[in-house]
């Protein structure tokens, strides 16, 4: 099929990408000129682990362009715009510009949102631009994004069943569970599961805490028994500092506004976002427990990146702590196996890294920081994700373990 994607970001580069591979015809457009060029040189501008390749294999299927007219003989064309929040808001402004630009070059393709929007925007635009709309909303993760599109848990979409019934069509290959519904309902699902999600995260997270004054417990066991039960399941239970990402709390807040205009209080998911937050004065609480004051401790923090496999900072909770505990007057020096972030201090080498440390906090999963539990360190070691083995450790303070005063 003639297929056009429309926002070259992570999710549209790993969508054409796929759909490539599976044999259509890809138009991958972006309006950002530099971006499209490193895209055309091989030189793929978006770290996901496989995607470079799969991009290269697949040359002869993708297009890259800046061009809306190389969309004209697209039957299905996907929109994966970003969609930030203003004020606590969401902003459509480049979906709007995005299928204006569409429907001055191609009147007759079915348009796919594949952009996180709030319910009820598909049908707006379909009534405001006559143009046919479908929602398809995306679940991938970084980091897993080719695996999470070519086996979904399911696929979702929402609009007219001709329309609909076309664009499942493509993802049939998934042999997912696909729901065909309406677009509002697809739109939902979208808001509705990440924000589930960030709250078994920050459940957990409450339970953490718990555990951190209860001699003999420890949130890792207790959510291994809790996630035993089928009705809980083990996933999205792992203690830590918090979710970050450019999903979880961008989509909760867009949720709230939008239900609050609404008149209806999402209790749960306004609790679920504060105690996230919670997080990072979290560790600068256990920080203080452990040494009284930060001040001029020197600090070696593990991981800036919102999680492990990753270089996006997109509201990383490993990049607030390091703000936080430089606020708290500490001198901190982070090792992040693939970030260097200006205005942060950074060192390249894990070894040179210990010199003279006070402490180490672990802010984010990179399994490479396992490496330290063979470094015999003598250090207080935090360790805000709960990766590292307590054993190897001269005093190993984890989240969600318990300490005593
Ligand atoms: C998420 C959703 O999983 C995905 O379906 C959606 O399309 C986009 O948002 P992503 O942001 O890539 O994906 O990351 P994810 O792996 O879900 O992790 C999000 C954050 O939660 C990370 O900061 C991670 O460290 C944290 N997390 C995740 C936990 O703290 N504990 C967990 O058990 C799981």
């Amino acid at each position: 099929m003639n297929i056009g994607v429309v926002g070259m970001g992570f999710v549209g580069s790993v969508t054409a990408a796929v759909l490539a591979d599976q044999g259509n015809a890809i138009i991958a457009l972006d309006i950002d000129s530099e971006k499209i060029g490193r895209f055309n040189s091989g030189d793929i501008p978006i770290f996901e682990p496989g995607l470079k390749d799969l991009i290269l294999k697949n040359k002869r299927n993708l297009k890259f362009t800046t061009d809306y007219k190389m969309l004209k003989g697209s039957e299905i064309i996907f929109v994966a715009v970003p969609t930030p929040n203003l004020n606590g808001k969401i902003n459509l402004d480049y979906v709007y510009k995005a299928i204006d630009s569409i429907k001055s070059v191609n009147n007759d393709a079915i348009i796919v949102i594949k952009s996180t929007v709030v319910p009820g925007t598909g049908s707006k635009i379909k009534d405001e631009f006559n143009v046919k709309i479908v929602s398809n909303p995306e679940f991938l993760r970084e980091g897993n994004a080719i695996d999470d599109t070519i086996h979904p848990d399911r696929v979702i979409v929402g609009g007219e069943e001709e329309y609909a019934e076309k664009v499942a069509s493509i993802w049939k290959f998934t042999n997912a569970p696909i729901l065909i519904t309406t677009r509002e309902n697809a739109e939902l699902i979208k808001y509705a599961s990440n924000s589930f999600l960030a709250t078994k995260i920050s459940f957990i997270n409450e339970i953490a805490n718990l555990c951190e004054k209860i001699p003999n417990s420890d949130v890792e066991t207790v959510a291994k028994g809790m996630g035993y039960d089928r009705r809980i399941g083990p996933l999205f239970l792992k203690a830590g500092i918090g979710y970050g990402g450019s999903c979880f709390p961008k989509d909760t807040e867009a949720f709230l506004t939008y239900a609050e205009e609404l008149g209806e209080e999402l209790k749960i998911i306004k609790a679920a976002k504060k105690t996230n937050e919670d997080r990072i004065d979290r560790i600068i609480y256990i920080l203080k427990k452990k040494f009284v004051e930060i001040k001029g401790l020197k600090i070696l923090q593990l991981g800036v990146s919102f999680k492990e496999n990753t270089n996006d900072l997109r509201e990383s909770q490993a990049l607030k702590l390091y703000r936080s505990l430089i606020e708290n007057g500490a001198d901190v020096v982070v090792f992040d196996p693939v970030n260097a972030v200006e205005g942060i201090n950074f060192c390249g080498n894990l070894n040179d890294c210990l010199n003279g440390v006070d402490a180490i906090v672990v802010a984010t999963e990179w399994p490479e920081f396992k490496k330290i539990e063979d470094m015999n360190i003598k250090v207080p070691l935090i360790d805000g994700r709960r990766i590292l083995n307590p054993e190897r450790f001269e005093e190993y303070i984890g989240i969600g373990r318990y300490c005593s005063d």
